[in-house]
């Protein structure tokens, strides 16, 4: 089997062409607002509620304190019902609003926050519920907000992984109290760091706009406690040009998405997990699931395995971040309440997906696979 010259990693930030780079910063240079809102920031927002369909929307310089911030904004309290199975930032914005996590397992299917099981951790502490859409796979969206309205609960979605999709028809922005989306260069559109918060009332608009810049309300009132999350103008202008090529990325992602598919559905013991049939999904991760009996060797053999031949995947979402050691008493952090998610966490890979890989790289890395695989044997 032969391995790769140089290492094939899960992601690579989208870069648009130098020159268009070049040509938005002499305008930041030439007009000499750099960050504090400036036009390349309001044009990026324009644009943005363009691309996404949206009405309200601000942008932060990552999504993790977006997230915060946004959830400080809403007023919650007491306990929120979350997923083990995310990124740590989004459990994390919970710990800096001083809010309890209430962990609840997966479904098995889109590894989402499972709804059958939401109902029964609703206490008279619940204020909300954060969902986050793994993968690029949307919650159950419909029914996390008929039981938030049984409940008088507000809906927040970590977006992360969710630029520009669709559901229904309907964007994903568009569900829930608030969605966050993340521009961290490993996304889709990056601002090499950055992020944006989507909401559904108008009025937190001012709110957000405080808690990024201090809570400075004008040069003489300090309105609120705040922190400094403001998208600076030459992130904003890197964002101007990524959206442009998004497109393309997308259009080439779905390529690589199809050429991985025809090549290890027929592989004994992967799943592939991130299915994309929404309409504009975001083709942000290529994610497999490997039943180590079917597949012969177990997701952390492959994954050791890979690195022989220059191929790093990554365990995405390992560990859960109910086995975090500051969550770890928590009554819902116990491994027999998410059985799902611990069965999950050991089985799932994130495989390279960027469109600069070619086809030839994926059949190889497809190939390496299939010979490793029990079948081959
Ligand atoms: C699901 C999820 N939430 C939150 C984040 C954090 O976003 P940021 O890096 O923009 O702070 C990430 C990754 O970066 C993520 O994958």
């Amino acid at each position: 089997m032969k391995s790769f010259n140089s290492p094939i990693m899960v992601t690579r930030p989208l870069l648009p062409d130098l020159d268009s780079i070049n040509n938005q910063l002499e305008d930041v240079w030439e007009n000499k607002w750099v960050t504090n809102n400036g036009p390349k920031n309001k044009e990026l927002m324009e644009e943005l509620k363009n691309y996404l369909s949206v009405k309200n929307i601000s942008l932060f310089n990552n999504g993790t304190l977006a997230l915060i911030l946004g959830i400080k904004a809403l007023g919650l309290e007491g306990e929120v019902i979350t997923t083990p199975f995310t990124f740590p930032a989004t459990v994390e914005a919970l710990d800096w609003n001083g809010l309890t996590p209430v962990f609840c397992d997966i479904d098995e299917s889109t590894l989402n926050i499972d709804t059958k099981k939401i109902e029964s951790l609703i206490t008279d502490r619940t204020s909300a519920i954060l969902g986050v859409h793994v993968f690029g796979n949307p919650c159950n969206v419909n029914e996390i907000q008929q039981i938030a309205d049984k409940y008088n609960l507000k809906v927040i979605y970590d977006g992360a992984h969710v630029f520009g999709t669709k559901l229904n028809g309907i964007p994903i922005g568009e569900y829930g109290d608030m969605t966050m989306f993340s521009f961290h260069a490993t996304k889709l559109f990056n601002t090499i760091e950055g992020g944006a918060l989507v909401f559904r009332d108008e009025s937190l608009n001012k709110r957000l706009n405080l808690l990024k810049n201090f809570g400075i309300d004008n040069p003489e009132t300090v309105e609120l406690s705040g922190l400094n999350a403001k998208l600076n103008d030459v992130q904003a202008a890197m964002g101007l040009e990524v959206l442009k090529v998004v497109p393309e990325e997308k259009y080439r992602r779905n390529q690589i998405k199809q050429l991985y598919e025809t090549h290890l559905e027929k592989i004994s013991g992967i799943r592939i997990i991130t299915i994309h049939k929404e309409e504009e999904s975001s083709y942000q991760y290529f994610v497999i699931e490997i039943d180590d009996k079917k597949f012969g060797m177990s997701r952390d053999s492959l994954h050791e395995r890979l690195k022989e031949f220059n191929v790093f995947t990554r365990k995405y979402f390992y560990p859960l971040c109910s086995d975090f050691k500051w969550y770890k008493k928590l009554p819902t952090a116990q491994k027999e309440n998410l059985p799902t998610a611990y069965q999950k966490v050991e089985q799932v890979l994130a495989m390279p997906f960027y469109g600069e890989l070619s086809d030839q790289e994926v059949i190889q890395i497809c190939d390496i696979i299939k010979n490793l695989s029990k079948g081959s044997r």
